[in-house]
């Protein structure tokens, strides 16, 4: 049985939704509901029926009575706070959750014998990038505390494999948007501070401006780049990751990105075009703390886990705005 923690949440469910429909394996998903949806969850069952726990993973107790109460052998785990921002002003909730969370998972799992694990990282581990594309021996600075949780608990998992044997594949995903192309599930936050959310969202709605930050870096037009990749694509990937782990039984890392990079102008051009609409726009100044340009190489995880995106930034764009009308 797989558990995935934070199962709910925009990418957890979209993994889980990808393996209940391509694989027979049982799932149990572990998850507190405070970012995450129920209705995901809802939803996600009437696919194909599974086991859902509400739990926190700074409550060992929780922890052990999952770990006793169903057959776990093997984790997916994306459970975390995810806002930069956020972590730079309140790094305490960043470090109790992302990191000792993930700890207390990681002990729970050795006491019960469980030795794999695919683990969400980000491109935010990287830092300010020193050369593009980013390929995984890149130098790793992260610059806020979000990064920082992600790659201390890289780290970890390093140890925990020489320790203890415990495997894992962290991959490293780069800047993901886009919603399920049948449209059952998508992407929701609060609050939502992410590029393609915010542009659909004034799309739908004439009245509200979208705030672009930034045009006075040095790119094409002066806003920032990122490799933008499609959340099925992303699915796939974690498939390919488990499937990796069970039969090489080896630790490793992937980035998960397009190698193509495009500016916040291209995809709020982009979004114009498959919404048809003229979306008010308001250039503020520079958001604190995020870098010009990430770009992923991603030959290392099309080489080894055979895994290459399918998906346009046009399909990712228009799957969000389906689930955003919806
Ligand atoms: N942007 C705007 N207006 C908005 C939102 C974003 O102009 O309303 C700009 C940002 O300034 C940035 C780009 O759009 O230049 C992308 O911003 P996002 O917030 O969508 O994504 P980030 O690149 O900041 O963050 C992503 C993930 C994080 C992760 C980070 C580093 O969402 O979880 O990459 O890997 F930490």
């Amino acid at each position: 049985m797989i558990l995935v923690t934070g199962g709910a949440g925009y990418i957890g469910s979209h993994v889980v939704l990808r393996l209940l429909e391509e694989s027979d394996h049982k799932i149990v998903v572990f998850d507190n509901l405070e970012n995450g949806h129920l209705s995901a969850i809802e939803t996600l069952k009437s696919v194909r029926d599974f086991d859902f726990v509400k739990g926190d993973l700074k409550n060992q107790n929780d922890l052990k009575n999952l770990f006793q109460n169903f057959d776990i052998n093997s984790v997916i785990h994306f459970a975390a706070y995810i806002c930069v921002e956020e972590s730079v002003q309140n790094p305490r909730k960043y470090y109790a959750n992302n990191l000792i969370g993930t700890v207390n998972l990681l002990n729970e799992m050795l006491d019960h014998d469980v030795r794999k694990i695919v683990f969400s990282s980000t491109a935010a581990v990287y830092g300010e990038p020193k050369y593009i594309p980013i390929d995984e021996n890149h130098p790793k600075q992260p610059v806020n505390p979000y990064g920082k949780t992600k790659f201390m608990i890289e780290e970890i998992l390093d140890d925990y494999d020489k320790a203890y044997g415990l495997k894992s594949i962290r991959l490293r995903y780069f800047n993901v948007i886009g919603a399920d192309s049948e449209n059952r599930i998508g992407e929701s936050h609060r609050p939502e501070t992410h590029l393609v959310p915010n542009i659909l969202a004034s799309a739908k709605d004439s009245e509200k401006v979208f705030n672009l930050f930034g045009d006075d870096y040095d790119t094409k037009d002066g806003t920032c780049i990122r490799d933008y990749v499609n959340i099925e694509d992303l699915a796939s990937a974690h498939v390919s990751a488990l499937q990796y782990l069970t039969e090489k039984n080896q630790s490793d890392c992937f980035n998960i990105g397009t190698k193509n990079g495009s500016t916040v102008k291209e995809v709020f051009e982009v979004c114009e075009k498959i919404t048809s609409k003229k979306i008010n726009l308001k250039i503020n100044p520079r958001r604190n703390g995020d870098p010009k340009i990430l770009v992923a190489d991603n030959a290392k995880a099309e080489k080894i886990l055979d895994w290459r995106p399918s998906k346009t930034l046009g399909d990712s764009i228009r799957t969000a705005y389906n689930w955003l009308k919806k």
